[in-house]
This record gives structure tokens, C-alpha cells and sequence, in this order.
């Protein structure tokens, strides 16, 4: 079932989720969706506070739009080392229509949970590893705006300005 993604500034993108103790029944479900939903909104990656859970878990899916997509699950996912710099742009479906530049590590090294509770390091480069710090930085209540670098704040500021143009 797709779900609704959480817009910001709904205050559950502000919170710190937490930590899943064990896969049951409902986490399985919502992954299910969180992974229909992301398809659906051809999105890279989302955390499952953007669909109003407080689990710490994301899904991705960093497959070229013309391959069958191949979606990861991350439960419980913590960073255990960066290296290297890059500062390419990023779009969030809590922000739909705002693409900001954002500084992140060019590689990390993350630890997570697989639903079937086995423990997995990944290490990703790039988009991959972009994708990876930006979802980790919502299970931690951090939106990518707090990152923006002081040349984009007009963007940013622009883009509320016109949002709240458009509501009313
Ligand atoms: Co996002």
C-alpha cells in the first residue's frame, strides 16, 4: 500500500526514531509500503518517519529508473566511518520541488540490521553513500535544509515563501 509521505514541517521529522528491538509482523508491512511508496514517488530513498513511523528504519533503491529496481532494507542502521568529500545535489519527497547542494562524506561505512535480523556492513560511495546519510540524517530528526550551505538559504527561503504563497 502506498502511504502518504509526511511534508515538512510536520513535527515527526523532527524527532529521533527509535531503534527496532525485534521484526514483527507490522515493521514487515511497513516496509512493504515504505518501498511501494518510495517506487511509486520515484524517490531514492525514504525513512519511515516520512510515512509517520517512529522505527529506525529506511529503505533505498539507488537502481537507474530503466532497471528493475532492487530496494535495501537498513534496520537500526548507524555510520561507523566516513571518508572524502562531495557536495552534489539532493531532493527530498518531504520537500517536494526544493534540489539543494549538499556537503556529505564521498564514502561511509554503515552497520544495519536485514529483516532477517542479520547484521550487515555496507560500504557505499557516492550516490549510494549520499543517499545513506541523508536517510540516516531523517531517522535522527535532521532535514536536509539544516545542511544548506549559506549560498542556498535564499533557495530555501524562497521555496517556503512560495509554498506558503501557494497555500494561501
Ligand atoms: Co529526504
Amino acid at each position: 500500500m502506498v502511504r502518504k509521505i509526511v511534508l515538512y514541517p510536520n513535527a515527526i521529522l523532527r524527532e529521533k526514531t527509535i531503534p527496532v528491538a525485534q521484526i514483527n509482523e507490522e515493521m514487515l508491512a511497513l516496509v512493504d509500503d515504505m518501498i511501494e511508496t518510495m517506487l511509486e514517488k520515484d524517490g531514492i530513498g525514504l525513512a519511515a518517519n516520512q510515512v509517520g513511523s517512529r522505527h529506525r528504519i529506511f529503505v533505498l533503491n539507488t537502481t537507474p529508473h530503466d532497471e528493475t529496481p532492487s530496494p535495501v532494507v537498513f534496520v537500526n542502521p548507524a555510520i561507523l566511518g566516513t571518508d572524502g568529500e562531495m557536495k552534489e545535489e539532493e531532493g527530498c519527497l518531504s520537500f517536494p520541488g526544493l534540489y539543494l547542494h549538499i556537503p556529505r562524506s564521498r564514502i561511509v561505512r554503515v552497520r544495519a540490521k536485514s529483516l532477517y535480523n542479520e547484521d550487515l556492513v555496507y560500504d557505499a560511495q557516492e550516490l549510494l553513500a549520499r543517499a545513506i546519510q541523508h536517510e540516516i540524517d531523517h531517522l535522527d530528526g535532521v532535514v536536509f535544509i539544516d545542511r544548506a550551505v549559506p549560498e542556498e538559504q535564499t533557495t530555501v527561503q524562497e521555496y517556503f515563501e512560495q509554498r506558503s504563497k501557494e497555500a494561501s
